[in-house]
């Protein structure tokens, strides 16, 4: 499918008065890392993440027929149970974006009522979550003015919008290992929207344990567009796209083969390159923090002792994914309670699994 396909012409809009869809849609932690992007939000290199299941946002979208016919767009924002104009600018960006392929926008009155399940300002990017509840939300309306469009096409699309929103909310549909960018290893793969990733998945991934350590609960340091940006005239930016292209080569073999040591070393290998990108762009930026080192040198120890196959990946602040096969669950779930817990602001942390993707509620 090219954008063409998604862009809208006229739909009739007489019948819809007003009405209310509510979406749950994950978070989700990229394994192999999406840094660097041109316009319209083109990513520089294929990622591939894996879907949460315990962080998700929820939306509520409220809309009825504007009683005047500006081409304004009419939105209200709640979270959490507040008013909060503090979104609003990010998401009249992402409606005038998407306006294209969703011209309906412009004639209704919009209240979006939307919350997190894990806590605010715990340093967890909200953007994947948030931004692709929305767009699935949008995309109800759209199937209610038209009800002849696929599920492929709805998810396809939903992806395609969330993009836009923010690039790795496009891996906040469906599925639980999600692919976004094109790629020649990976058919269907695509810039515009994320697929799932196609082939039979090893059964050492299944329902694969991730827990978050919350080191830094503040504000990001660098904003991703910012980050991003950084990538232009990187010095070794050529080098880290083809670095990304090959890695997902790699990866998508050891998802199949279920080689847990290769995994390990990708993945953390990703991790550390992504922070390495950032110390090395002009503006630079060292987004771990003391505590981030501390644990990562807990993790390779207590792997080196125990023969384990738990490993890291982080993303662009200091929190740190610990990532483990199910079976090794108790066991880390001990040593996270031990020795890593007193590492994290307030010993908050959250346990995950892999997850299946977004759902209407
Ligand atoms: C480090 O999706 O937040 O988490 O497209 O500007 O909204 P925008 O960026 P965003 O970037 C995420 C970067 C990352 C890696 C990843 O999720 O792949």
């Amino acid at each position: 499918m090219t954008e063409k396909n998604f862009i809208l012409k006229n739909l009739d809009t007489t019948n819809l008065e007003k009405g209310s869809f509510t979406w749950k849609s994950p978070s989700n932690i990229a394994l192999i890392k999406y840094w660097g992007k041109s316009e319209p939000q083109i990513p520089k290199n294929t990622s591939i993440s894996f879907t949460l299941n315990n962080c998700y946002t929820t939306t509520i979208l409220e809309f009825s027929k504007k009683e005047n016919l500006s081409k304004e767009f009419s939105i209200k924002v709640f979270f959490e149970g507040k008013t909060k104009d503090g979104f609003k600018p990010k998401i009249v960006k992402f409606f005038e974006r998407i306006e294209k392929y969703v011209p309906f926008i412009t004639k209704y009155d919009f209240v979006i009522k939307t919350e997190n399940s894990f806590p605010h300002s715990s340093g967890i990017a909200s953007s994947a979550s948030g931004m692709s509840a929305l767009a699935l939300c949008l995309m109800s309306i759209e199937k209610e003015l038209n009800s002849d469009i696929t599920d492929e096409y709805f998810n396809k699309k939903s992806s395609f919008l969330a993009r836009l929103g923010s690039g790795s909310a496009a891996r906040s549909i469906e599925g639980e290992l999600v692919v976004w960018g094109n790629h020649k290893k990976i058919p269907e793969s695509s810039d515009l929207y994320g697929t799932k990733f196609p082939y039979d998945v090893h059964d050492n991934f299944k329902n694969y344990q991730d827990t978050i350590l919350l080191v830094d609960k503040g504000e990001k340091q660098v904003s991703s567009t910012i980050g991003h940006n950084l990538m232009i005239d990187h010095p070794f930016a050529k080098k880290r796209f083809k670095q990304a292209d090959n890695n997902i080569s790699k990866l998508s073999e050891i998802l199949q083969n279920g080689n847990l040591s290769a995994f390990v070393n990708l993945v953390e290998s990703e991790a550390l390159t992504l922070h390495a990108m950032m110390m090395t762009s002009n503006p630079y930026f060292i987004l771990m923090k003391p505590n981030t080192l501390k644990i990562i040198e807990k993790i390779w120890k207590y792997r080196g002792d125990n023969k384990s196959d738990i490993c890291f990946t982080l993303d662009a602040g200091a929190n740190v994914h610990v990532l483990f096969p199910e079976r090794e669950k108790e066991k880390i779930n001990t040593f996270i309670t031990n020795e890593l817990i007193a590492f994290c602001q307030n010993n908050q942390y959250i346990c995950d699994n892999v997850g299946s993707g977004a759902r209407q509620l």
